[in-house]
């Protein structure tokens, strides 16, 4: 549902009102602006909306750290596994394998029973991010410019923001591109398919849905790059175009993607109420598909980040996404996730160290991505099963669409970076990442071509 209040701030952003850097800063919390001096008095009155609109703040974290051990034993290892799967911390970087360093971030009430922990396993926390508030706020002032007509790369974008770019690209480009609003969010945001190519709907296709973890910026932000090249660059591409259709959807969870901006920038998860008394707002969007629901990597408690949801499509977003690909089933060749971070192009399984048989298509394929995307910018990534490279994690989209959709090849993409920068990837990186991955989508694009349509 939309409150009244949303719906006021939605009308106020339409009003053309821009914030852009050096102008007005909105920041998390009550601090509400800088360089005030500079601000039109218009602008004020939005960004006063804007914070009266919004809700009571997210997560507290001043104090926030994280906390860097490296299991050197089996028991060290086992313990940090029970510890990541008990949900009660937010792992930035997950336990893998011995000699290889798990991150944890922990709120200030926190840290003191955490390091307890981890040093009555034997192990040595240290200290990596000693003030994860600023490292957030850092990011958060560096504006992303909300309400403008145009999308820029400098910058991130709330999910208004890209809708309306995207609204603009397609009234620019009717002959490559078709906009949909498929459907509505939880509190009531539009979401939007864009379809670009212009052979016609019997083309094979690549679907690409982006945002689907809400703190996780740098996937819409390259998603609407891959869109952008396509389309306003379209001679350079016009025989892929021809035969190939492009389904996009940069923003699949529009409600915690802005909760990210408003209020809690590491909000994961959807917005939806909690489903009993006493439970907390929103489940995993990754955790909530009909295939393997609720088997491995997800949680009933709904509180915790990776909680699996009420029931399978409890989230009236992800069933949206799902009535898409069921509909472009028969056509869709290659679907993509992006997600963020970790560098890595992972295929089915998640929900188990199985590998689908056709494995090794899907692998070469990948490593033909991760090659042309290597050539660019010299960035790395890996390549293998999302159990096998991470963790096992049942109830993903990835899994769903080869398990239940059929479409063959299917890759979930951790994009950038490694660990250096968590969630709060600078903004200065989304064009090398977008040109990489770009790299990358040519070569899926001119593998379906060559394999579906000639
Ligand atoms: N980091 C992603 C997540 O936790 C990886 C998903 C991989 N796919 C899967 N089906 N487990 O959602
Ligand atoms: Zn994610």
């Amino acid at each position: 549902m939309v409150t009244d209040a949303q719906s006021d701030v939605n009308e106020l952003r339409s009003n053309g009102q821009t914030m852009r850097r050096g102008q007005c800063v909105a920041r998390r919390g009550s601090e509400v602006v800088s360089q005030v001096s500079r601000c039109t008095m218009n602008t004020l009155l939005v960004l006063a909306a804007v914070l009266l609109a919004t809700p009571a703040r997210g997560q507290d974290l001043s104090g926030a750290k994280t906390l860097s051990v490296v299991p050197q034993t089996e028991a060290q290892l086992k313990e940090l596994i029970k510890l990541f799967d008990a949900g009660q911390y937010d792992f930035w970087r997950e336990p893998r394998d011995m000699g290889m360093s798990v991150d944890i971030m922990a709120t200030a009430s926190q840290v003191q029973e955490l390091t307890a922990a981890l040093e009555r396993s034997g192990l040595k926390p240290q200290v990596k991010v000693d003030d994860v508030a600023q490292m957030v706020m850092r990011q958060n002032s560096g504006v992303y410019s909300r309400g403008a007509r145009s999308l820029d790369w400098e910058d991130y974008h709330d999910s208004y923001t890209i809708n309306r770019w995207m609204a603009q690209l397609a009234s620019d480009h009717p002959d490559l591109c078709t906009l949909e609003t498929v459907g509505k969010s939880y509190e009531g945001r539009p979401m939007n398919l864009l379809t670009v190519g212009k052979g016609g709907a019997d083309k094979p296709g690549i679907f690409i849905d982006g945002g689907i973890h809400a703190r996780e910026w740098i996937s819409p932000a390259t998603v609407t790059f891959l869109v952008n090249q396509l389309v306003t660059n379209s001679s350079a591409h016009d025989d892929l175009l021809s035969s190939v259709n492009f389904y996009f959807m940069p923003v699949i969870n529009p409600d915690g993607y802005d909760y990210s901006f408003t209020d809690d920038r590491l909000w994961r998860k959807t917005r939806s109420e909690p489903a009993s008394p006493g439970g907390c707002s929103g489940a995993d969007a990754n955790r909530n598909w009909d295939f393997h629901w609720m088997e491995a990597g997800t949680s009933n408690d709904s509180c915790v980040d990776n909680y699996g949801g009420s029931a399978p499509f409890s989230e009236v977003e992800m069933q949206v996404v799902r009535d898409q690909l069921t509909r472009l089933r028969n056509t869709t060749k290659v679907y993509l996730t992006f997600h963020s971070y970790g560098q890595k192009w992972m295929y089915p399984w998640g929900y188990t160290a199985a590998l689908p048989e056709d494995w090794q298509d899907l692998d070469r394929l990948a490593r033909d991505a991760v090659g042309a995307l290597k050539a660019v910018h010299g960035t790395r990534y890996q390549v293998g099963s999302s159990t096998r490279t991470i963790y096992a994690a049942s109830g993903g989209s990835d899994d769903w669409a080869k398990g239940v959709a059929g479409i063959k090849y299917c890759y979930t993409v951790e994009l950038r970076d490694l660990g250096t920068h968590y969630f709060t990837l600078p903004p200065s990186l989304i064009i090398p990442s977008g040109q990489e991955t770009f790299a990358a989508l040519k070569v899926i694009a001119n593998f379906v071509k060559k394999t579906y349509s000639d």
